[in-house]
This record gives C-alpha cells, structure tokens and sequence, in this order.
C-alpha cells in the first residue's frame, strides 16, 4: 500500500459527482466544494496480513488512489445508478452498476457482474471497489471473494449504515428465496473508505436506518456518541465495530453482541411489510431487548432509561406497529439463525452486552408492554 498522499494534494479535479445524480441536494455537479474541512481519520481493522485501514472523514474518497493495494493494473467500481458519488481510483477503471435494493443481492447480479470482469479481462492483478451502500458493499466484496477465487477490493461506503457496520468486517454475500444472506464469504477489503461528505444526498429515511445502528453502539462501550459531531462519531463506531471484529472475525462467538437490539428487529422484518427499515426496527429492538434485561435483574431502571434517551434523541421509533401481535413475534425468536439453545439474547449487563442462552418465555412475552 502507498502512503496516504495529504488530503490537501489528492488529485481534487479528478474526483466530482457524477451527472447521474438522481437525488443529490445540491446544484453544483462538477465541484467538491470546500477541501479544507476537517480531518481523515484512520481507524486499522488489525487482522494480522488480512488488516486494513478504515479511512473516516468529509471527502475521504479523495484517498481512494492512496489506499489501492500496490501493483493493481485496473479497477471495476461496482456502484448503482441512483448513488451522486463518483471516485477516481488513479488507474484505469469501468464501471459496472447493478439494481438497487435488497433483490440486487443475488446469485443472478454476481454472475453478471462476474461476466462483466470476463469480458474485461480482469484477473487478480485488477480489484474491485464498491461504492455504495450495504446492497452495493455486501455484492461487491462477495464478487471480489469468489471471482478468479480472490481478487483485492475497497470499499466506499456512501450509507451512515454502510459506513458504522455494513463495510466493516469481511462479512459479504447476497441473498436466496430462501432467506437473507443465505450465500457469503468472510473476504476481507483491503481498505474502506467512510466518506462522511457523501451522506450530504442521503435520504433521511435511509440515514435514520443508520442511526439505528449507531444507537446499538452506545451500549457496545461507545457512551454518549450523540453529543460528537458525525464525523467523530462515525469513526467511533468504526472503531468499536473493528474492536468486535479483531476479536472474532468469523463469528465464533464475541461478534454476537454486533446483533443487540436485532432480535426482535428480525422478527419484526420477517413478520411482514411494516414500512420500517432496518434500523428502525433495531431501535425498536435495543429498548425491548433493556425491557428483558430489566426484568431479569440485569439491569436497574437508570440503564433501561438510558436506551430511551439515546433512542428518542436520535428521534428513533420505540413501539412495535401495532398490527404485530406478540405472539407472532414470540413465535419468530424461536427461528431465529442466531438461536441454538433454545432463544437467545443479545442483553446488556453488568459485565456488558453479551450473549445470553434460554430465556424464560414470561419474561420475553412480559417485555412487550415496554414496546407498545
Ligand atoms: N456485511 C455486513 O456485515 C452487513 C452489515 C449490516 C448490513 N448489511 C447489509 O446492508 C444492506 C443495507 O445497506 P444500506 O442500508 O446501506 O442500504 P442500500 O445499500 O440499499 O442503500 C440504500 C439506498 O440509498 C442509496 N444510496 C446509497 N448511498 C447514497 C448516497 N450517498 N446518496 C443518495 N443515495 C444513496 C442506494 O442506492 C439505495 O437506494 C442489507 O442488505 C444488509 O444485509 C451487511
Ligand atoms: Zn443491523
């Protein structure tokens, strides 16, 4: 890897927003606007010759060229039609854009992106970077795990969700009728970018899906993330994240706690099309997830007060819709992917979040009125 050239001397002409915006705020399509602003932070996922650097900051993508793996000849930017953001990597580049949305995770879209690079001629001299959100990341890191079976990638992450979770780890793949995420591959990048300046065009719905996310955080060690600005919080949450997964970068075990406040938001996901996106159902997920805490004498009542703070300043949902009957979500922990023993919970305690195995059903059908 080269040394990060200073933000102030990357090759700013060449990076602009592409003149396929379809939803970015502002007029200006071919400028950066202010360069001076703030600063890169550099967060190292340590996984010995499989770490890398996580760059965070306004305009980070201007690092793109500085962070590419030595010796790659060309690079494919995997990225979708509707993202304003464009990179220049310093090489010779195509651009492949695949659908938007969950069903852009296939089978179908890897095998015509991996067709793509065939008839490119890509091999492992070349890598691959994916700009975009978790949709984008999630197919563009899958791709480069199984294409010529292994080639380099770097992610730009252009969501909040994409940029505090779904880019960082190595966990990559795409879904089946059968379920989400049912095909993947621990590939990890060999460098992520988290450009804070690209969540300017973001829209609010799919921020806030973000803010779900960064609220789980608060009580993985990250204490009062709201009170730095987005850029500092951001990388903190990167830096947990990246603790989590230096710990246990294939799911053994400690990387579980990633999943607080998922349970109930997967139950509420799989029951049916209640207009709430992930994160949102996450939020709904953390505050009933202190209820079963609480009651099991985990937690006292200042700490359960402390996740209704943190999601009502982040002006997150804590009620479950009310068509969801308890029962159907009582029934949906027990089908869980993340259950073994009986159902499982991600609950905070005194020793902090952590995995807990067979708790009682009362107590989780007890836990509801808290979210209703
Ligand atoms: N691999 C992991 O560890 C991991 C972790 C969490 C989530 N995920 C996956 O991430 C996916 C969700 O990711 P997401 O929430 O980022 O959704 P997404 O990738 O679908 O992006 C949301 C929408 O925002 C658009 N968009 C992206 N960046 C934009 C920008 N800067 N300005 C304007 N529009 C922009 C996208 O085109 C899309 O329409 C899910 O498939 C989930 O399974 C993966
Ligand atoms: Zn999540």
């Amino acid at each position: 890897m080269k040394a990060f050239s200073s933000f102030a001397t990357a090759s700013l002409a060449s990076f602009r927003r592409s003149s396929s915006s379809r939803s970015s705020p502002s007029a200006e399509p071919t400028s950066l606007g202010p360069m001076t602003s703030g600063s890169i932070a550099t967060i190292t996922v340590d996984l010995g010759d499989r770490g890398y650097p996580v760059l965070v900051g306004h305009g980070a993508r201007c690092e793109l060229a500085a962070v590419l793996p030595d010796g790659i000849k060309r690079v494919a930017v995997i990225t979708q039609a509707g993202i304003p953001w464009s990179v220049d990597p310093g090489v010779d580049s195509i651009r492949i854009e695949i659908p938007d949305g969950e069903a852009a995770k296939s089978l179908t879209v890897v095998e015509d992106v991996c067709r793509q690079l065939a008839v490119a001629g890509f091999t492992r001299a070349d890598a691959i970077v994916a700009v975009g959100g978790g949709v984008v990341t999630d197919v563009g890191g899958f791709v480069a795990a199984v294409y010529h079976r292994g080639i380099r990638f770097v992610s730009v992450a252009t969501t909040l969700l994409g940029q505090v979770d779904a880019a960082i780890g190595g966990k990559t793949g795409v879904n089946l009728p059968e379920g989400k995420n049912l095909v993947g591959a621990f590939w990890q990048p060999s460098a992520v970018i988290c450009d804070t300046e690209t969540l300017e065009s973001l829209p609010r719905r799919e921020f806030q899906c973000g803010v779900g996310e960064i609220a789980k955080y608060h009580f993985l060690g990250g204490g009062r993330l709201d009170e730095l600005a987005l850029d500092e919080r951001v990388a903190a949450c990167v830096q947990i994240k990246a603790d989590v997964v230096m710990n246990d970068e294939r799911e053994g075990g400690k990387r579980a706690i990633l999943n607080y406040g998922h349970t109930l938001a997967h139950a509420i996901e799989t029951a049916g099309q209640y207009d709430l996106r992930h994160g949102e159902a996450v939020a709904i997920g953390i505050r009933y997830a202190a209820e079963v805490a609480h009651r099991l004498g985990r937690i006292d009542a200042a700490r359960v007060a402390e996740h209704e703070r943190v999601l009502s300043a982040y002006e997150l949902p804590s009620t479950v819709p009310d068509a969801l009957a308890d029962d159907a979500l009582l029934a949906l922990f027990a089908s869980d992917k993340k259950a073994i023993d009986g159902v499982t919970f991600v609950l905070d305690g005194p020793a902090g979040v952590e995995v807990v195995v067979g708790i009682d059903a009362t107590v989780l059908a007890d836990s509801f009125a808290a979210v209703r």
